[in-house]
């Protein structure tokens, strides 16, 4: 199956892995690549000598292109983004921020996709030149709004000419169809991929994922659409969602994100001063993300429950074993081409 996001980064498969901070390792990225697909690895949460060994190891383990996600907003950003130029990463991801690096990634031929959930930003990013747009829906893991992806896709269509992918309750074969449909190009998964062999997230939270309904999962508004978050249904979810951020939390999680990234009081004060967003992030935004950041170790690695949420997708639901990337991959494509025959026979 040929489409634009397929042309544009040479894959073989319109199917991309949604960035994952701490359940993507080197090698779930280099499977999805060496499977068809595009994995995404992310850095944000990484030191700039971390997001280079990372780099470095996909490229041993694919000759495949593969991509790297970025948040700007975040910590050493500037810092990073400088490695993955240097290191000629083929696709690079970002959101929270406005990019000063197009330029400079088409110079060595590689491809920029603007990660967002509002059409007006959407239209803003092709201006600014980058080659991809991923839109995320309401039923999405990670940050969405309460846009849903069957109404972001046909928008986008109408108001942005460059490649669309749509991510945000996709899971199936089904779903890529459908996203296609829509006037996606493209699509992303990340629950899927998240619930696969290779995902390094707890197998506590697989087998919850598995007995999951798409009941299970709950959009965290917290009045502030760059800090809501979707997340799978607990106890300590419940209790978020009760209180405020408090201010001896808030700089905990600061404390924790400076010791993490190995930062140094003035690198701190500075990257504080200039992670503001494209979309406006606020400062609460900001506090919420690194708490949610520096605990998801404990909660997606070790299966903590107590100590912070997971965030997981709508598809929760559909999601009832654990495959291979390469077997999500090659059932996603054959029910793909399954229901476009089936339209056509029936319609
Ligand atoms: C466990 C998990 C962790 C995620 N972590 C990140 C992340 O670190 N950065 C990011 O941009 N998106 C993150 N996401 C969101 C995905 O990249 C993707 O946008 C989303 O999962 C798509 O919706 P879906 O879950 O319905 O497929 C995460 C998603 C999941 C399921």
């Amino acid at each position: 199956m040929q489409t634009r996001i397929t042309e544009l980064f040479g894959t073989k498969y319109p199917i991309i892995m949604g960035a994952m901070y701490w359940i993507a390792s080197p090698e779930l990225v280099a499977a999805i690549c060496n499977a068809g697909g595009l994995g995404l690895y992310p850095v944000s949460g990484d030191t700039p000598e971390q997001a280079r060994n990372a780099i470095r190891k996909i490229k041993s383990l694919t000759d495949r292109p593969f991509g790297v996600n970025q948040m700007l907003a975040f910590p050493l950003a500037k810092e990073k983004i400088d490695i993955i130029l240097d290191e000629k990463v083929p696709v690079i991801e970002y959101g929270l921020g406005r990019p000063w690096f197009i330029d400079k990634v088409h110079a060595y031929g590689g491809k920029v996709i603007a990660k967002l959930s509002i059409i007006k930003h959407a239209v803003k990013a092709e201006q600014l030149g980058v080659d991809a747009v991923n839109l995320v829906g309401f039923e999405g893991a990670g940050h969405p709004t309460y846009v849903t992806t069957m109404v972001l896709i046909p928008l986008a269509r109408k108001s942005v000419k460059i490649p669309i992918i749509a991510s945000g309750g996709i899971s199936n074969g089904r779903g890529l169809a459908a996203a296609l449909a829509l006037g996606a190009d493209g699509v992303i998964m990340g629950t899927r991929f998240a619930v696969s062999k290779e995902s390094l997230l707890n197998d506590k939270w697989k087998q919850r994922i598995l007995e999951a309904t798409e009941q299970d999962t709950i959009y965290m508004d917290t009045g502030d659409p760059t800090a809501s978050m979707r997340a799978f249904k607990t106890k300590r979810v419940h209790e978020e969602l009760k209180k405020k951020l408090p201010i001896f939390e808030a700089m905990s999680a600061a404390l924790e994100a400076k010791k993490l990234l190995n930062l140094s009081w003035s690198q701190m004060i500075r990257a504080g001063l200039a992670s503001q967003g494209e979309e406006g992030m606020s400062v609460m935004g900001r506090m919420r993300f690194m708490t949610s950041a520096v605990r998801s170790e404990e909660v997606m690695i070790h299966g903590n429950e107590e100590v912070g949420v997971l965030t997981a997708g709508q598809v929760v639901g559909d999601i009832k074993d654990i495959p291979t990337c390469q077997e999500i991959i090659d059932r996603t494509m054959a029910e793909a081409e399954e229901a476009f025959r089936q339209m056509k026979a029936q319609y």
